[in-house]
């Protein structure tokens, strides 16, 4: 690696000139998670890189699911798996399915590892790569028959709002990727962020929401949300004294119906992670959408 202030820069990949939707945290593994890093490597994905972050991808390099898995059988991927609780949940309740997670944070992954050794799962792969850039180059199109994203960052702040995984570049390399007749499916406990989420993919080309029109009115999780407030109370972002809520659009309580819907209901082969249960605890809402690519 050149040290050299006059040596170029790495050239940008197709994504760089955006603002990324996460924060680089620490890559350092220790302990269990280290030794299985090193010890399951057969698990993980060698991503060529094509600048020295290690969560960009190689434009120019392709996933073969049918080399890596060592047969052919339909695929999901699920971005930003946070620790593996639910691909490798999936993945033992689907052994003729293969599953790959595509994740920035190396400890994750390495959870993830430990996930399926404890399981002796052999149908999952892991991927370190920031999943814009996966999507847009590494995966063949049509090679996903599921994409999955639970829980994006909400990046709740308005500055920071840019930064969110799921805007109308992200639906068209979903789109890219997904076989015709694929699945879609999105998780948020943000009520604002599933309200981008319905916006992005009521207006994305490729996409037809599952349960159009579904869970309006009383029944919509948004309009409970709404009436209830509860977003103003635990939102998970201060809310201050005489300011708006960060956590939706709306400035109080009982302020709006949703009309609209087209919320689904829970997906069942979704296992409750650690990070859903905290949101349930704290009384929020979880708003599920299915998508299937036309
Ligand atoms: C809030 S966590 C949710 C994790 C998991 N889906 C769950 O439900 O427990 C969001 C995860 O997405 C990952 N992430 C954010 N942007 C990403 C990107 N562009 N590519 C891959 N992973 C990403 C983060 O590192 C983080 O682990």
């Amino acid at each position: 690696m050149s040290t050299n202030p006059a040596a170029p820069s790495p050239t940008p990949g197709p994504h760089l000139s955006q603002p990324v939707s996460f924060v680089r945290r620490g890559s350092r593994l220790q302990g269990r998670r280290r030794q299985a890093w090193a010890e399951l490597d057969g698990f993980v994905v060698e991503v060529p890189r094509n600048t020295m972050a290690d969560t960009s991808v190689d434009p120019d390099y392709r996933f073969d699911a049918t080399a890596e898995f060592g047969r052919e059988a339909p695929l999901v991927v699920e971005v930003g798996s946070g620790l593996g609780e639910a691909i490798t949940h999936a993945a033992e309740l689907q052994p003729h399915t293969n599953f790959l997670a595509l994740e920035v944070y190396k400890p994750g992954l390495a959870q993830t590892l430990l996930r399926i050794e404890q399981k002796q799962l052999t149908n999952v792969r892991v991927a370190q790569a920031n999943a814009a850039e996966a999507l847009a180059t590494m995966l063949p199109p049509g090679s996903v028959n599921e994409l999955w994203v639970f829980f994006p960052d909400p990046w709740h702040k308005t500055r920071h709002r840019k930064r969110r995984l799921v805007k109308d570049d992200f639906a068209e390399v979903a789109a890219r990727v997904l076989a015709d007749g694929g699945l879609w499916r999105l998780a948020t406990d943000w009520s604002d962020y599933a309200v981008q989420m319905r916006d992005v993919l009521a207006g994305a080309e490729h996409f037809t929401n599952v349960h159009d029109g579904e869970r309006t009115g009383a029944e919509s999780p948004l309009t409970q949300v709404w009436e209830s407030g509860v977003e103003l109370v635990v939102g998970g972002a201060p809310v201050r004294e005489g300011k708006d809520p960060v956590s939706t659009g709306n400035t109080g309580v009982n302020e709006g119906i949703d009309t609209r819907g087209g919320w689904a209901p829970r997906f069942d082969g979704r296992i409750l992670t650690s990070f859903e249960n905290k949101a349930h605890e704290a009384g929020r809402m979880i708003f599920d959408l299915t998508y299937r690519k036309i």
